[in-house]
């Protein structure tokens, strides 16, 4: 049966990790996959994590099933950190919130939940989004339009064109929203303009649909949730998908979670039934040990103050690092104005080069970003800063 498929086109982000991986070249940079780093290059395992994993090692005690739902504590840990103390919704008990394999397996589940819910139903993917989206949410089932969001020229968000076109999606269309540092592009809404989606979105009876995959990262766990808590707390339906992966190191243990606003605490049970059933029916129960290192840093309290230090410093390093090649772009009078890099915010930014240049930088200088010329700010440290800069010159004037 095999005869009838073909072998596609390698992954637009780990298909660009794998060739970093192969290069022997010792001056090597890898700005591609969206994993933090260190300034010493490294990704190493948070230091709240390591003890919350001794902890678990040592007083665990069988490795018997959990639930479909997973770990309890994790998932009222995640509401925690989503909705904040006091949410309406919450207090309301209108929230269902399931551990997942990871964000994409939170994707998927929350693809899977909306086509039954609503067979054959839009969703609308920002332009651009992370890549990953389209194919994810297809493979639920789930019909993928376009909404216009990041202007390539003016290096921001087109808000009046994204609310023009948002203004004539159909009720009962989902709208993907990134909550915060936005994948791939860094220019995240601002109150304001969350605000005003609200409103939009309460009059045309459209469902937001909000993937948070780096709270904490952009100017903190609080702050960077704050278009979760608003739509939650006005908007009838919502769903949210979050993960572990970036601000807790968690990548490989596949941590995420779905958690679904419903219009009450009846329509909840339904929502939390269906939801698990759809985890069920695609991989029955999540994996348990980075969930159970969650539940145990949040409800810790030295563990949490540790995480909260060392979250922190992420993000001063993310927003320093800004600054820094902005700095260092403009000392060596390249052809571009590159400012805006230090007004976004997350891992991500582009650099608006061609493609052509995005490979001189791969193949000339061994510099690894993604084709559309995302870079992960994080892959630059004290040893390369100056490579870096100096490659980006040289293609940008070549
Ligand atoms: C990224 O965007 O680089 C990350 O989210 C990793 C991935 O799976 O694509």
């Amino acid at each position: 049966m095999f005869e009838t498929l073909q072998v596609l086109p390698a992954d637009a982000i780990l298909g660009i990790m794998t060739l970093f991986r192969a290069d022997r070249d010792p001056n090597k940079v890898d700005l591609s996959v969206g994993v933090y780093q260190d300034d010493a290059g490294r990704t190493p395992v948070l230091e709240c994590v390591k003890r919350a994993e001794a902890a678990i090692f040592a007083e665990q005690e069988t490795k018997t099933y959990v639930a479909i739902a997973g770990n309890a504590g994790f998932n009222a840990g995640i509401e925690e950190l989503l909705y904040g103390p006091n949410h309406p919704a919450l207090d309301a008990g209108r929230v269902a919130t399931i551990q997942a394999p990871g964000g994409s397996g939170a994707l998927s589940v929350a693809g899977h939940l909306m086509e039954r819910a609503r067979p054959g139903m839009r969703v609308h993917l920002s332009d651009p989004s992370w890549p990953n989206h389209l194919p994810l949410l297809k493979l639920a089932g789930l019909t993928i339009e376009q909404y216009p969001y990041y202007d390539y020229a003016a290096h921001g968000i087109k808000f009046d064109a994204m609310m023009a076109a948002l203004e004539k999606v159909e009720a009962g269309d989902g709208v993907l929203l990134h909550g915060c540092c936005h994948n791939p592009c860094g220019a995240d809404l601002d109150r304001d303009q969350w605000e005003a989606l609200t409103q939009l979105f309460e009059k045309r009876g459209i469902v937001p649909f909000i993937d948070i995959a780096y709270q904490g990262l952009s100017e903190g766990l609080d702050a960077d949730a704050y278009g979760v808590r608003l739509m939650s707390a006005r908007l009838p339906e919502v769903v949210v998908v979050s993960s572990s992966s970036k601000n807790l190191g968690l990548y490989r243990e596949r941590v995420g979670a779905v958690s679904i606003v419903a219009r009450s605490a009846r329509e909840r049970a339904t929502v939390l039934s269906n939801v698990s059933n759809v985890a069920r029916g695609i991989y029955s129960m999540p994996p348990d040990h980075g969930a159970a290192i969650v539940d145990r840093v949040l409800h810790t309290p030295e563990l949490r103050t540790l995480w909260d230090e060392e979250l922190g410093a992420m993000r001063l390093r993310l927003n320093g690092l800004r600054r820094t090649l902005v700095q260092l772009l403009h000392a060596r009078n390249v052809p571009m104005d590159f400012s805006f890099i230090a007004k976004e915010r997350g891992m991500f930014s582009f650099l608006g080069i061609k493609k052509e240049q995005v490979i001189e930088l791969r193949e000339k200088f061994h510099v690894y970003m993604v084709e559309s010329s995302r870079v992960n700010l994080a892959g630059i440290n004290a040893k390369n800063a100056d490579y870096v800069a100096d490659s980006i010159a040289a293609v940008l004037k070549a």
